[in-house]
């Protein structure tokens, strides 16, 4: 039996996945992986090309919205200087127009925060030229990304952090509650939280989002059990699973489950494992929770933010929400 995982993640980042491979393959239950492991090279791009689908409006919505309203969005957070961050910010396509709208006259730090080092480059390309603009990447995790912020910023400046993208729909509530929780602690009162939520849709229309004509979301997903062929030296046929995409309606998420076609067993060799599968038997690999517009005054309720804004799209009910840190 083989047993050398390949040499290509850094040790700490493949225990993880070796732990939430044993968690979520190993018993007995619903089969479960965390949708993070979606977005390796291969999955990062095949994201970014869903957010050209037809049938995906969350990308566009969400650019549009910041588009039209950027300027507004930068008043309601008043006329102190500020510094921008952003959580998971990709190629940092959507910021330019909230950078753009916060005028020439003073320089800006903007902090990208992401875990792809490929994602951080073109950011830095793309924003980069904008005149006044100084672009400081950050490689690392949200958690890591926000303690960093928190050491780097401008005393005397407001933070703008954004979190775009309805990014939080794909945390489980429970942790989204965490993480939200987490956020606020980094912040000091007059901070702004930009947050993205797409808003609940017809079932249809979310179906057919996340499980598009072209096969793209299919591969997104798949790619998921090429990644453990190759960083657990793992054997899975690619053809004895497919895709799907279902929407629950009580806990109003669309969930992505990969189907095994008929019973089988995969060896996954870099932990000695086989993993049984019976024909129809999923492996779950990502929620994509949907939202209400008053979400932001839920959030508000619990933690100390004080709604300042909101603005929606709607040609793809989305909407963007301005929290002020009280
Ligand atoms: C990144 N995230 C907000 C996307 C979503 O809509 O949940 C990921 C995605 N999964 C399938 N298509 C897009």
């Amino acid at each position: 039996m083989r047993s050398q995982p390949a040499p290509e993640a850094p040790t700490t980042l493949l225990d993880e996945l070796i732990s939430d491979v044993c968690a979520g393959l190993a018993g007995p239950g619903q089969k479960r992986l965390p949708s993070r492991y979606l977005y390796d090279d291969l999955g990062t791009a095949l994201f970014e090309a869903i957010g050209y689908l037809p049938e995906y409006g969350v990308t566009r919505a969400d650019e549009r919205i910041l588009r039209c309203n950027a300027r507004e969005i930068i008043q309601a957070m008043g006329p102190q200087p500020l510094t921008v961050a952003e959580l998971g910010s990709g190629g940092g396509r959507k910021t330019r127009w909230l950078l753009e709208a916060m005028g020439t006259r003073r320089s800006i730090s903007y902090y990208p925060i992401d875990i792809s080092k490929a994602a951080l480059e073109r950011c830095a390309l793309e924003l980069g030229r904008l005149p006044v603009v100084r672009v400081e990447p950050i490689e690392a995790d949200y958690r890591d990304g926000l303690s960093l912020i928190a050491s780097r910023r401008r005393a005397d400046e407001r933070l703008l952090l954004l979190f775009l993208g309805s990014t939080i729909g794909n945390f489980e509530p429970p942790e989204a509650r965490e993480f939200l929780r987490e956020v606020r602690g980094r912040l000091r009162p007059g901070d702004g939280f930009l947050l993205g939520t797409d808003l609940v849709k017809p079932a249809a229309t979310l179906i057919a989002a996340y499980d598009d004509a072209l096969g793209v979301t299919a591969a997104f997903d798949l790619n998921l059990l090429r990644r453990l062929n190759r960083d657990l030296d793992a054997e899975f046929d690619l053809e004895n699973f497919y895709h799907e995409a279902r929407w629950n309606a009580e806990e109003r998420r669309v969930e992505m489950h990969l189907v095994a076609r008929m019973a089988h067993v995969v060896w996954i060799h870099a932990i000695g494992l086989g993993v049984t599968f019976r024909a129809g038997e999923s492996i779950w690999t990502e929620s994509s929770y949907k939202f209400d517009s008053d979400e932001p005054e839920r959030i508000s309720k619990v933690l100390p933010f004080t709604p300042a804004g909101q603005w929606l799209d709607r040609e793809w009910p989305f909407a963007e929400s301005l929290l002020i840190a009280r």
